[in-house]
């Protein structure tokens, strides 16, 4: 049986034996390990089924901090550190020496960010090394927001889970970097476009996947659930899906002829952040339910929508929109 508690005192003596501890976010719960431990960190790419491909964020408390590890750290870099960190948005930075290649699949660039929890940054304060952190999740599957989604997915391998309740923003941080004085956006997330743009002027999305630009079709499904999540109209497949046993997403409302027990609100007053904070964990709650499949439709497109959007199209594996 995995441990769970709020010792930040056990946390820091695991990680320093360079065993996995399960760290809480604001964004999503993380696999943590020693970030300059080679060893350390093939465990979670192994632990998570992860692709060597796919490069992993390092967390810190200070932006002094985040400076040992990297070569430059730009004066945009600089004003988005102070608007948002601590808080969900990864910087990419040119790595130095010190940040083992495995980190960072071989990639150049390492991502930092200052994660936004209390427990989290009491750990990071005292230790002089970054924590390497994916999500807690097998790979391709629904990410954690609770430290009982931790303990379903997996029985071995982690030394200790670090819990601080309910993750606050509930969808991963969003990745950012600098490219031909250009401001690149690589995943959208828990800070918005808008809330980026109004302090350092426009963004671009980056649309391809510049990590993996020959296996994007290896990601389609990813923040998936085991059960086939459908978009669209819900009435529509409502309809279409008669014969299967119905779970529904929905953003606001409840649907007659489905059970409700089967049907899962994301914010009944349309707040899009409590729709964020409570998507993994319905998409959990779905999963485990008695149903053949879910349907959701797509939130309004705009602030965090977008971010919650991007993430229910990536799990789902038909879209009828
Ligand atoms: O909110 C978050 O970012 C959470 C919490 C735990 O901090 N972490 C998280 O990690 O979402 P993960 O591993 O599930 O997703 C990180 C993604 C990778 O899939 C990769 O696409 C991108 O971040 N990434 C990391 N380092 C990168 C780099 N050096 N260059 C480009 N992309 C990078
Ligand atoms: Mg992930």
């Amino acid at each position: 049986m995995i441990r769970v508690g709020k010792s930040i005192k056990e946390s820091i003596k695991n990680l320093k034996k360079g065993k996995i501890v399960v760290i809480p976010t604001e964004t999503v719960y993380g696999l943590g390990v020693n970030a300059l431990d080679q060893d350390a960190v093939d465990k979670v790419f192994k632990l998570k089924k992860r692709p060597y491909y796919d490069p992993l964020i390092c967390h810190t408390d200070s932006i002094n901090k985040v400076k040992e590890f990297v070569k430059t750290f730009p004066r945009k870099a600089e004003i988005l550190a102070k608007n948002f960190w601590p808080g969900p948005l990864t910087i990419l930075l040119e790595k130095k020496k010190i940040i083992p290649d495995i980190t960072t699949s071989k990639l150049k660039r390492v991502g930092f960010r200052i994660p936004n929890n209390k427990l989290t940054l009491g750990v990071l304060e005292k230790i002089n090394f970054p924590v390497a952190a994916p999500s807690a999740n097998p790979f391709g599957y629904i990410s954690p927001t609770l430290p009982k989604h931790i303990l379903n997915m997996f029985k071995n391998d982690i030394s200790y889970i670090l819990d601080g309740g309910g993750c606050s923003v509930g969808i991963e941080s969003t990745i950012i970097g600098f490219e031909n004085k250009k401001t690149l956006v690589y995943r959208i997330g828990g800070i918005t476009i808008e809330k980026l743009e109004k302090v350092i002027g426009k963004v671009e999305i980056f649309e391809k996947n510049i990590i993996f630009p020959k296996s994007s079709g290896m990601l389609k499904n990813h923040y998936s659930p085991k059960k086939d999540l459908i978009i669209g109209e819900i009435r529509t497949l409502m309809k279409k899906y008669k014969n299967y046993k119905i779970g529904i997403l929905s953003y606001n409302k409840y649907y007659e002829g489905i059970n409700l027990k089967n049907q899962i609100i994301l914010s009944k007053n349309l707040n899009l952040e409590e729709a964020s904070r409570n998507l993994y964990k319905s998409l959990h709650l779905l999963d485990n339910m008695n149903v053949d499949l879910i349907l959701t439709s797509l939130l309004p497109n705009h602030d965090i929508g977008k971010s919650i959007n991007d993430r229910i199209i990536k799990a789902s594996k038909k879209n009828e929109f």
